[in-house]
């Protein structure tokens, strides 16, 4: 039986490029999709930027540009990431695009026909300045549980307290530095507490589609109090101008909620890529066999099993078969302070720098499950799974029988292998259901260890017959090109079973073996005696000692010799041009105040002048020397286009010179730099 599959990964916010994470995501369903396309299935497989709501709106209004033209360029480099990856998309859409402004519309209008929308007076912060509502991180203030300042609008980074944005002390907004005020307005709601919508959603969540630890969570929803409410209310699917987003019908200055327009866009992406292929959108979604199937994370699960079933239950819709939720990528553990390895890894850079993708295709696949567990990229482990597994063990099988049978059988393949690599190639063969199984139910993991242990079973075979042996010995002619010839097939039936994880990779392998692209039924073929073409080398080893290049910030190279310590504990840092010099902006800065940081005995909170027309915040780690009353007045030396780094108390804009020994306990202390007396704030130190 032929699958009908409609395939999403969630649609990124269009407010910056690709991070790892994302592409993560994208591995985990193109995998899947290649599977599914291997088996003989249709697939549509679409995505698009997600590129509504104020966040974007403001970044766009802070690049000079319009959210229109913000989000075309953000659009315009999501290619090089696609490609290189080789994630293999149909459609890439944008849920600004005409046909998501008529569905999302159309959708609300079937939600308020069936009397599922309703409008009520919301109180909100408002900025006087900027003349528009402020979303909840956009407004700061102090903290109402334990006073720290610059606290964002819905929870403390300090204390961990949530709250609403009007419970902050001595609030404001973060776009104009002005005092909100509180005004009222017209909300509309999606009732998501009607009997209707909570019957359908119970039952919808809980009956067996969802991964259990994902049912689980959800099912707190509808968890009833002694009055017998659940605990799901209503949404508040409005916004008022200005706003980036689609303008409700009928209510004219108000605009959906971008996460009411968002999952639309999955709609919309599937319209444009089935219109451009002259197939009737509404007769392919009522298809009663058609499997629409959502990738996401864990962090939009809410939105994914309720909001978006009932928008489109509610409205007459189709609603999704399967929400897949894979957990997050962290790197180094998540440890965001390794000082070694910087914060990241940048997809760009990873192939810039000659990263084969596909080793990260395969490294994310080995460690991806089917439950919402995160994984962690280990450089040493990525490098172990690489060249030991992918290369090591099922790689090297080709090499090691190709150049034999070139040189020797003229790359003909021998047309019976006898009893033992018959066998060999039927236990191969018959993994054929459990890898496929694995990989459709994303157990990606056990599929591969599955694969890489039938690999280990062709290597056995070859080191038994040593082929290397039997091409020096005299009349072992035909032993020599079964054994050969057991391999090649070996790697093909092999080659099936990775695929989906390393596409790039089979078709290298299809190329060499002179074969048309393989599908899953051809494990189970035999070759024959075909002739294959000439070895030409499928894959390299990664160069662990060239790991370090790929983690942001580009660390030091390790390969630097230490160099002799001085007196203040440290030797000197490897030589570097005027340029790189020129590059750090050093400024004379007036410290205008100082005061002390609460929750920290190191940190003092600076604000400097660096003769802009404004004050910067700058946290220093100065705290044991200095009182803040010492400080205020004075001039120092700042670094003043450091990237802003926000800490636990808030952003810090710069850094304060200041010197100390490298070993703190053999000499304490910190001293902030002074100018002679002279020099102004803002003026450059070069
Ligand atoms: N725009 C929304 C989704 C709208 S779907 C109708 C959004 N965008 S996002 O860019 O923040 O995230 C896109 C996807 O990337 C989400 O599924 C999210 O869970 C996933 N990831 C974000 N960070 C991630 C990791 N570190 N690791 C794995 N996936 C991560 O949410
Ligand atoms: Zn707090």
């Amino acid at each position: 039986m032929i699958r009908k599959l409609f395939v999403t990964t969630a649609l990124p916010y269009a407010n910056g490029p690709f991070h790892i994470g994302h592409i993560m995501e994208y591995i985990q369903a193109d995998t899947w999709v290649r599977l599914q396309r291997m088996l003989g299935h249709e697939v549509h497989f679409v995505c698009a930027d997600d590129t509504h709501g104020a966040p974007i709106m403001i970044a766009a209004e802070k690049a000079g540009l319009s959210p229109q033209d913000f989000v075309a360029g953000i659009a315009a480099g999501r290619k090089p990431y696609l490609d290189g990856f080789h994630i293999a998309f149909d459609h890439w859409h944008s849920t600004d695009a005409p046909e998501n402004h008529a569905l999302a519309k159309s959708i609300y209008l079937a939600l308020k026909a069936d009397d599922l929308i309703e409008s009520r007076s919301v109180e909100q912060f408002f900025d006087p300045d900027k003349g528009m509502f402020l979303p909840d991180r956009f407004v700061k203030g102090e903290c109402p549980n334990c006073g720290a300042k610059d606290q964002y609008g819905d929870n403390c980074e300090v204390c961990g307290a949530v709250y609403q944005p009007t419970e902050l002390k001595n609030p404001y907004s973060a776009l104009s530095g002005a005092t909100p005020v509180l005004r009222t307005s017209e909300h509309f709601f999606f009732k998501l507490s009607d009997p209707r919508c909570v019957e359908f959603l119970e039952s919808w969540t809980q009956d067996g589609r969802l991964q259990p630890e994902v049912a689980n969570k959800v099912s707190e929803w509808f968890k009833r109090d002694e009055a017998g409410k659940v605990g799901l209310g209503d949404w508040d699917i409005s916004r008022e101008a200005p706003y980036f987003g689609i303008e409700i019908p009928d209510a004219p200055g108000k605009y959906f909620y971008v996460w009411l327009d968002a999952p639309v866009g999955y709609l919309a992406s599937l319209q444009a890529r089935l219109a451009a292929l002259g197939i009737d959108f509404e007769a392919y979604l009522a298809q009663p066999d058609l499997e629409q199937v959502h990738f996401i994370g864990k962090d939009i699960v809410t939105f994914h099993t309720l909001f978006w079933p009932a928008m489109l239950k509610f409205s007459g819709r189709k609603v999704p078969d399967r929400v897949y939720v894979h957990g997050f990528l962290t790197v180094n553990n998540g440890d965001k302070m390794s000082k070694s390895r910087g914060t990241g890894i940048s997809p760009l850079r990873y192939l810039e720098l000659g990263f084969d993708a596909e080793w990260l295709r395969y490294y994310i696949a080995a460690k991806l499950n089917a439950r919402v567990e995160d994984l962690d990229f280990n450089p040493e482990d990525f490098v172990a799974r690489v060249n030991s597994d992918l290369v090591g063990k099922y790689v090297n099988i080709a090499s090691r029988a190709a150049g034999f049978l070139n040189k020797r059988f003229s790359g003909r393949l021998s047309a019976d292998v006898g009893v033992e690599g018959r066998m060999l190639l039927d236990t191969l063969r018959g993994a054929s259901d459990t890898v496929r199984d694995l990989l459709d139910s994303r157990e990606f993991g056990k599929a591969l260890r599955e694969t890489m242990l039938l690999a280990d079973r062709v290597n056995e075979y070859v080191d038994r017959h040593k082929p290397w042996d039997l091409a020096k010995q005299p009349g072992m002619d035909t032993a020599l090109h079964d054994v050969c010839t057991v391999c090649i097939e070996a790697f093909r039936v092999l080659t099936v079973y990775l695929k989906p994880v390393l596409p790039a990779l089979a078709t290298k392998v299809e190329a060499f073996l002179r074969i048309e692209p393989l599908r899953w039924a051809d494990a189970q073929r035999s070759i024959g005696a075909h002739t294959i073409g000439e070895y030409k080398h499928l894959m390299q080893r990664v160069d662990p000692a060239r790991l370090q290049a790929l983690f942001e910030p580009p660390a030091e190279s390790a390969a630097t010799p230490p160099p002799a310590a001085l007196p203040g504990g440290e030797g000197v840092a490897p030589e570097i041009g005027i340029d790189d010099f020129s590059k750090v902006d050093l400024r004379i800065a007036r410290i205008v105040a100082a005061e002390a940081v609460e929750g920290s005995s190191k940190l003092l909170r600076l604000t400097l002048d660096v003769g802009e027309g404004r004050t910067r915040n700058v946290f220093s780690g100065i705290a044991a020397n200095y009182k803040p009353e010492q400080l205020a007045g004075k001039l120092t030396v700042m670094v003043a286009n450091l990237a802003p780094r926000k800490m636990k108390f808030g952003l810090s804009e710069g850094m304060v010179l200041a010197a100390s020994h490298a070993d703190e306990k053999a000499e304490p202390g910190v001293y902030v730099l002074e100018p002679f007396a002279g020099a102004k704030p803002g003026m450059r130190v070069r």
